[in-house]
């Protein structure tokens, strides 16, 4: 279990063991897909509840609009995330950390 975060090891009752799922997204590897991170930050981020995790129908935050993310819109986003190339880096030329124009890719 070393190397896993808290929600993979915790024991949530006596008769029940660690769920140990690896959960590869964000620096705390504490999301489990590109779709669960996806309707978490658009409710976090931006105030748009998805219908998947909210229900349908629904109106959480009160806003007097229902269904405000569909669960084809959620499939639509989390597939072209996958798409996009991992993140290039930008390496310092020098010690004082200026950037060097274009980094390394
Ligand atoms: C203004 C709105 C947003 C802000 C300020 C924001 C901020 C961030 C930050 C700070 C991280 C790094 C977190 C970490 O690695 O622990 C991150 C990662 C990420 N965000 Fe956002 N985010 C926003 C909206 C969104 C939305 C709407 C989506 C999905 C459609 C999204 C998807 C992701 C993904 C996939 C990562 C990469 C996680 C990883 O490296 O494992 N973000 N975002």
């Amino acid at each position: 279990m070393q190397g896993l975060p808290r929600p993979s090891v915790v024991v949530a009752t006596a008769a029940s063991g660690p769920s140990l799922i690896i959960r590869p997204w964000r620096q705390s590897g504490s999301v489990v897909s590109l779709r669960d991170i996806t309707n978490t930050s658009f409710n976090q981020h931006h105030g748009i509840q998805t219908t998947e995790r909210f229900g349908v129908g629904a109106d959480p935050d009160g806003d007097g609009i229902v269904n405000e993310m569909t669960r084809a819109d959620v499939t639509a986003v989390t597939v072209w995330q996958a798409t996009l190339p991992v993140p290039g880096r930008l390496i310092p030329n020098d010690s004082a950390g200026k950037l060097r124009a274009g980094g390394d890719r």
